[in-house]
This record gives C-alpha cells, structure tokens and sequence, in this order.
C-alpha cells in the first residue's frame, strides 16, 4: 500500500458533528467492555452518545442541537 493510498483512503474519517468512520476489520469494546466485530467494509461509530444501537451510530445525532454535536 503507497502513501497515496493511505491519502486517498484513510481508515478513520472523523465526521464533522457525527460519527467515526472505520474501514476494514475492528474489534469494537464498548463502554461496558463487550466486544463488537465490525462487519461491514466501513462502519460508523457513533461519537455524540445517543444512538440508541451503541456503539453504531444510528442517526440520532442528525437531530441533536449543533452545540451538543461531536
Ligand atoms: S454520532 Fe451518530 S448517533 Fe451518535
């Protein structure tokens, strides 16, 4: 893999006021200490607290007032 690559495609994407992207195969502990396998090519994790599917974003953080955004 180049440089380039890494460039063009970064395994973690920091989504401006939403989740964590994630590319490739993860072990995934949760504040409780389970373990979650990534099982999609990227994965979105969420990163405001509030998704109701823990650790995966699900959207919720769409409708969270900006200042409470991650
Ligand atoms: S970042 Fe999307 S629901 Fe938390």
């Amino acid at each position: 893999m180049t440089d380039d690559h890494r460039i063009e495609h970064p395994d973690v994407i920091l989504c401006p006021g939403g989740p964590m992207l994630i590319r490739g195969d993860h072990l995934i502990e949760d504040a409780d200490g389970l373990l979650h396998p990534t099982r999609r090519p990227v994965s979105a994790l969420c990163r405001c607290g509030k998704s109701s599917t823990q650790p995966w974003c699900d959207g919720t953080h769409k409708v969270l007032p900006d200042r409470t955004r991650p």
